[in-house]
Parts: structure tokens; sequence; C-alpha cells
């Protein structure tokens, strides 16, 4: 199996060039200004074209167990979106609850993508418990090929940690190496904010915010923080949302600590007052941290143009509308929280960041991809276009124009928060280890191609 690219204009975090690329079996092996087309070989015009490294989401929930119901993508559905979208590999949040044994969870979670997905997956083993019996087990699991653990401040009583367990997650993680990805909320003040706010009659989504302000996120990483310097662990902080939470997180780097910040794409496009929309519609915007004044966004965008945030993520996780999102109709904080949006972040990137002057398309391949592989242990075989790496490539198109909408979407999920946004470009070509899965827009790869990624911690 050999597939030729031919006449794309080549871009990776730090270079840009007109060339060819060759890709036999799984892996790229050649690139050169003209290669004359192998027998056999499948080949693609890319002319006008960008070619872009394949796309790696470090945060998406897939298999999602979550205040009384479950998300509403699996794997079928979840990697078919992602691959339309222009990503290639899912870090998913393997998300146990505290009474749930880490083991058992990581194989029902392996369970879920084994076979049905079709692009590369890992996952982050999220730690909500720490005993003994736990200790044992994310010791093996790490020597199955996990690098990173995933904690939670928050959810207390669901995914939250208490301080005891967090002390002991964080030295174990530097013992061996792994690398802990954080939702920093002080779950005390959000409970207790809660509380007033539905004493005082307060019920409605626009609530949810008021419920979590910034100075919560902010304590959050502080917090988290002093555990790290403590502990010499390794911290790459999700969902960062507001410039307080990145004022702590700067300040923690300053003192030596070792800390990543991951934003999302809800983030950098949309702003509180979508949750404040009337008529509930606003329950389709409640995610934790909650979308903040827009004045942040500038901030976030800024912060990924100057290397202060390292990654985009989407945390997508699929309630639907008409059904799920109901359970908090009279109460803002039954509303299971998550705003769709694993198809559509590459496209927002592009349109509302590189085309609105905001980053760069090297900066976009960076936070989107390389440093997402380097981060995560999965470099140089992911995150850039050299001989040698995994053949995920992405032929984009940058004069393609259109509307994101549910009518159009793959995504199993009956509603879009981006609505009749324009988007002015998409993938046009999409491979997984040198298998053709996405050819202008539909979907055509298989399901079950994709392989779970082994990983090997190096945060030492
Ligand atoms: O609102 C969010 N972020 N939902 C998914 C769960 C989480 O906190 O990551
Ligand atoms: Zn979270
Ligand atoms: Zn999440």
């Amino acid at each position: 199996m050999s597939l030729l690219i031919k006449n794309g204009e080549i871009i990776t975090a730090d270079s840009r060039y007109v060339a060819d690329i060759f890709c036999e079996n799984e892996t790229i092996t050649r690139i050169d200004r003209k290669i004359a087309p192998p027998k056999g070989a499948d080949v693609v015009d890319a002319k006008g074209k960008f070619v872009f490294p394949g796309f790696i989401d470090p945060h998406v929930h897939i298999y999602l167990p979550f205040m009384g119901t479950f998300s509403k993508d699996d794997y079928v559905t979840g990697s078919q979106a992602a691959l339309i979208g222009g990503t290639t590999t899912l870090i998913e949040m393997c998300c146990p609850a505290k009474s749930d044994d880490a083991l058992a969870s990581f194989e029902l979670w392996m369970s879920q993508a084994v076979g049905k997905s079709a692009c590369d997956f890992s996952f982050h083993m999220g730690v909500t418990r720490f005993d003994a019996k736990t200790e044992k087990q994310l010791r093996t699991i790490v020597k199955r090929g996990i690098s990173s653990f995933k904690i939670f401040l928050a959810y207390q009583g669901a995914f939250g940690v208490d301080d005891t367990e967090l002390y002991r997650t964080l030295k174990l993680a530097k013992e061996l190496g792994v690398i802990v990805a954080a939702h920093c909320e002080n779950e005390t003040l959000v409970s207790e904010r809660c509380k007033e706010l539905l004493v005082a009659g307060k019920t409605d989504p626009g609530q949810h915010h008021e419920s979590r302000p910034p100075a919560v996120e902010a304590e959050g990483v502080h917090h988290l923080l002093t555990f790290a310097e403590l502990t010499g662990a390794a911290i790459y902080i999700v969902h960062l949302s507001c410039q307080e939470a990145l004022n702590q997180a700067v300040a923690a780097r300053q003192r030596g600590v070792r800390v990543s910040i991951e934003t999302l794409i809800q983030y950098l496009t949309l702003d509180k007052t979508y949750a404040e929309k009337p008529q509930f519609e606003g329950a389709k915007y409640v995610m934790s941290p909650p979308l903040r004044d827009q004045r942040n966004q500038e901030i976030l965008w800024n912060g990924l143009r100057d290397g202060l945030v390292q990654t985009v993520a989407t945390d997508h996780a699929p309630f639907d509308f008409r059904k799920q999102k109901q359970m908090g109709k009279i109460d803002f904080t039954k509303i299971p929280n998550g705003i769709p949006s694993l198809e559509d972040r590459i496209n927002l990137l592009y349109t509302y960041g590189v085309k609105k002057g905001k980053i760069d398309l090297h900066t976009l391949v960076n936070v989107a991809s390389t440093q997402v592989a380097k981060t995560f242990d999965l470099f140089p075989r992911k995150g850039t276009i050299q001989p040698g790496a995994d053949a995920d490539l992405v032929v984009y198109d940058p004069n393609y124009r259109g509307k994101i909408s549910v009518k159009t979407q793959h995504m199993n999920v009956d509603y879009s928060a981006f609505e009749g946004w324009k988007i002015e470009g998409r993938p046009s070509l999409v491979t997984v280890r040198g298998q053709v899965a996405v050819r202008d827009g539909k979907f055509v790869g298989k399901r079950g191609h994709g392989k779970f990624l082994q990983r090997k911690p190096s945060h030492f």
C-alpha cells in the first residue's frame, strides 16, 4: 500500500515548503521536491492546499458516565467526526467513578475503543481515588503504555480527589515520569456558591458561571501548583479559561514548577453571554470551567501566540439538548456539563485564529498537534511531517467555504454550539497511518483501523 501526495504546501510547527510526500504502508518514507509516482501508488494532487501533520486532540470524552447520564458519542461516531475535522489521534480521559477499580476501568475504556475507533487513540488515566491497591494498579497501567494521569479538584464525590490523594498521586507521577493532567476548580467554593444561588431562586443556565467565577479556577491552579512545587511532578492544566488562572500558572512557572497549559476552542471563540441565552438555550453552553467574559479571548489567543499556552483541545463532552441538558431545567447544577466540538476545532482555529491574524499557521500546527505529541510522549511518531513518522496527514483546502450546522455534523449530538458559523477552509483529505480516512468531507476509512498508542513516560 503506497500513497503519494503531490504539490502540497507542507506546514509544520517550524517549516513551510512545497514538496511531494511518499508514504509506504503506515509511514512517511520520502519527502522531495518532485517524486515520480511509483507503480500502484494512490496519487493525490494537493496543489493550492496545505498539508498538515495529523491533528491530535489531547482532551476528549467519548465514553463518559457523568452527572447521571452518558455522553452521546461512541468510538464509531466520535472517531469519524474527529477525522472529518482533521483530528487523527484522540487522547481520551479514562474517568472511573471513585468506587471503581482503576485497572478494570482502564480495560473498560480500552474495550470501548478497540475495534471501533477509526483513528488512533490513547488515554489519560483518571486517578479518582488513591490507596495501596490503586497505586499498584497505576504502576501496571503505566507499564501497559499510559504516560499521563488525570485528576479532578472539582466534582468531589464523583471524580474529585482530596489533598492527601493529590499529594500521593503527584509523588507517584514524579517517580514514574508521568505527567498529571488536572481540572482545577476549588470544589468547596463551587458547591457553597451553588447552594446560595439556588436558595436565592437563581436556577437558570446563566447562573452556572456565577457559581464558579475566575477566582475559583485561579485558586484551583494555585492550589495544585503548590503541590507540584513540593513534589516536583510535571503538570498539564486542562481547559484553562481565563486571565486569573493563567497568571497563577505563569507565576508558578517562574518559580520553576513544570507546567503546561491547555485551553479550549470554546474559550477562544465563545463567551459567557451564550450561557445567558433565554428559553434555556443557554444550557447548550454550560461547561466547566464556564465560558468567561469576552476579554479573556484575546488573552488566550495572545498566550498561544507567545507560547504561554501550549495546546488547544476540545474537552468534547456531547450531551443532547432535547433530553439530557433538560435534566437541569429547574436547577442549573443538574445540567450535564460539556460543549461538543470535536469535529470543529481545526476549522475554527483556522477561520477565527489564522484568518483573523491572531495566530499563524505554524502556531496552529504547534498547539493542535506538535506540542500535544511532545507533551504526551508521541513525538516524532506523531505531530510532524518527516520520514519515519506515521503517515497521518491532513490535506487542507483553504478555498473551501461553508457553515457549521447540526444538520451536516457527524458528532452524535442534537445541536451545534456554533450553528451557522462560517468556516473558511476544511480538510479535503485525511490519512491515518497511510490509509485514506476522509475525502471531501466524507468518511471513507475503516472502523477499527485506529490503534492504541503505547506511550513511555518521560517527565522524570
Ligand atoms: O464541562 C466539562 N468540561 N465537561 C466534561 C468534564 C470535564 O470537566 O472535563
Ligand atoms: Zn474538566
Ligand atoms: Zn474533560
